[in-house]
């Protein structure tokens, strides 16, 4: 499979990096959380960028879907200010209709440039006492951290991965199957950085494995290619 190409100057002084990459419910996050404990790394969940541009232009009333010059140039400036320390802190991040914003603005080449810089721009100023970071998200594999030591691309069967987002929220499921289906198509067909499996990704199919099992695989491979 071709690799996309990497389009921007990678961190100089790049500290260790695991990248994980798959769909929504795939587990991802579970599994990025518990390799980011183990070996004492910072987790970044690198859809909470997107979520929160979408935040922002939901807030600002600004149409995703037709953005002008200025609108791009303020939220260029917008991701430059967002905070790792509080990445999570607004309850909205986690809304249905915040990732669909995100996922319609994570097509937008100038966005993603941009959370691009700001990962690298975490990354190359770990903060005191970090040795190294675990990214997830849709690109970080074959794009964003293609020399990662550690590659993963965390999957699982759509029924599946629908039944584990319908658990985690409360808002209607038939709006969940939706619009789930509708981003993940978004996130596999768009022309820049879509979703894909690096050629060097440690594959696990979640579907019939415990978190447990996931994160025991997960954490062989870390300690095989990182350490
Ligand atoms: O929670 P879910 O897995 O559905 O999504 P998320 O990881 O919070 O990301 C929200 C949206 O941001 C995704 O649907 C993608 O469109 C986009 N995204 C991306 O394009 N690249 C990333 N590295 C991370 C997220």
């Amino acid at each position: 499979m071709q690799q996309p190409q990497i389009r921007q100057t990678l961190p100089s002084k790049t500290p260790l990096v695991i990248a994980i990459d798959g769909p929504s419910g795939s587990g991802k996050g579970t599994i990025a959380g518990y390799l980011a404990a183990q070996f004492n790394l910072a987790h970044i969940d690198s859809g909470l960028i997107y979520r929160q541009v979408g935040l922002y232009v939901m807030d600002h009333h600004l149409d995703p879907d037709d953005l002008s010059a200025k609108d791009e140039e303020v939220i260029k400036d917008f991701i430059t200010t967002i905070d790792p320390k509080t990445l999570d802190a607004d309850a909205r991040l986690r809304l249905e209709k915040t990732a669909n914003v995100a996922s319609k603005l994570a097509a937008l080449d100038w966005i993603r440039k941009a959370v691009n810089q700001w990962l690298y721009a975490q990354v190359d100023n770990p903060p005191e006492g970090v040795v190294g970071y675990v990214i997830d998200g849709r690109d970080i594999t074959t794009a964003v951290f293609p020399n990662a030591c550690a590659k993963f691309y965390i999957t699982a069967d759509e029924h599946v991965r629908l039944e584990r987002r319908k658990k985690e929220t409360l808002e209607v499921s038939s709006h969940i199957t939706r619009n789930m289906n509708e981003r993940d198509r978004r996130d596999a067909t768009r022309k820049i950085d879509p979703l894909t499996v690096a050629v060097d990704a440690f594959i696990i199919d979640t579907t019939h494995l415990s978190i447990d099992e996931a994160c025991h695989n997960a954490s062989q491979c870390v300690t095989e290619r990182c350490f």
